[in-house]
């Protein structure tokens, strides 16, 4: 109990007025957010508000413009010209540790599911094949694809990339992981088993951020919500209350939006099936 009484005083994660500007457009205009091991904090917000800029700053594929971070035992400041900039070789190392999966599964075509598992941690972490593949053998177990592990990205369901993707990031056996609208690709049906993989997740105490348009799903697998408006975080709490007694007018538009979307996408299901 005591280790976990630690995990919860310390952030893993804690960013602090983190910016970022593609030429003279400000995306996000001062960001801090805390995230504790074992938190799920899922991100909702309108198209355009910077909630994959955002995930993408977090695991550096995007250079800040200001900020400071410290995840683990890194501890940067994104100022130019600042001290503790981050090197190349903290970014390699940092990107290790912090998973990615993105709405578009980016699977390797011309490599297998078992292949596409066992690279990076072959590659970056300098694993053996022996030692690579059993860590592989035993996610596509988990996600009940160890059947597939022969077959080609292009052979399976949409739902059955995207598992692959989230255990090839899983592979790395990251301490954190940012999910960026997983679902959003997939037809309806497919869904669920990919949500059901990420709520397994979550479960099992993975710290996740996860952008999503699932506000159901939110509810019951987040343990906190932030509401990005224009790059900033207008709203962050509990999930039954960001979501269910949200306090600004914009919060309640995007959300009645959502709910808008949601059911009249599940209509248009039912009447063409
Ligand atoms: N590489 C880039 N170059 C220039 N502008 C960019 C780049 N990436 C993002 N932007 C701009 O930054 C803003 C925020 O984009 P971002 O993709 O973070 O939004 P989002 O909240 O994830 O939206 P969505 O819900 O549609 O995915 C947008 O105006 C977008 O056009
Ligand atoms: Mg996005």
């Amino acid at each position: 109990m005591a280790a976990i009484a630690d995990n919860a005083a310390a952030p893993l994660l804690r960013i602090r007025d983190l910016r970022k500007s593609f030429g003279s457009h400000e995306v996000l205009k001062g960001i801090s957010l805390e995230v504790r091991a074992g938190e799920v904090v899922s991100i909702i917000g309108a198209s355009g508000s910077g909630k994959s800029t955002f995930l993408r700053c977090i695991n550096v594929m995007e250079m800040p413009n200001e900020g400071f971070f410290d995840f683990e035992d890194f501890a940067f400041d994104f100022r130019a010209g600042a001290r503790n900039q981050p090197t190349p070789a903290q970014l390699r190392a940092l990107r290790a540790r912090i998973g990615m999966v993105f709405q578009s599964y980016n699977l390797w075509p011309h490599m297998t599911v078992l292949e596409n598992v066992i690279e990076a941690p072959m590659r970056v972490k300098r694993l053996a094949r022996a030692e690579a593949v059993a860590i592989a053998e035993s996610l596509l177990e988990r996600i009940g694809l160890a059947d597939k592990r022969g077959a080609y990205p292009s052979r399976l369901s949409g739902g059955q990339q995207q598992r692959v993707a989230i255990a090839r990031a899983l592979a790395m056996k990251p301490r954190l992981m940012l999910f960026d609208e997983v679902t959003s690709a997939l037809d309806p049906e497919l869904v669920g088993e990919v949500l059901a993989l990420m709520a397994s997740l979550a479960q099992e105490g993975m710290t996740m951020l996860l952008v999503t348009h699932e506000i159901g799903f939110a509810r019951e697998v987040s343990t906190r919500t932030v509401f990005f408006d224009q790059g900033r975080i207008a709203e962050d709490g509990l999930p039954r209350d960001v979501l269910y007694r949200p306090q600004s007018e914009r919060l309640q538009q995007f959300l009645r939006r959502v709910l808008h979307e949601h059911v009249a996408t599940s209509a248009a299901r039912e009447a063409h099936p």
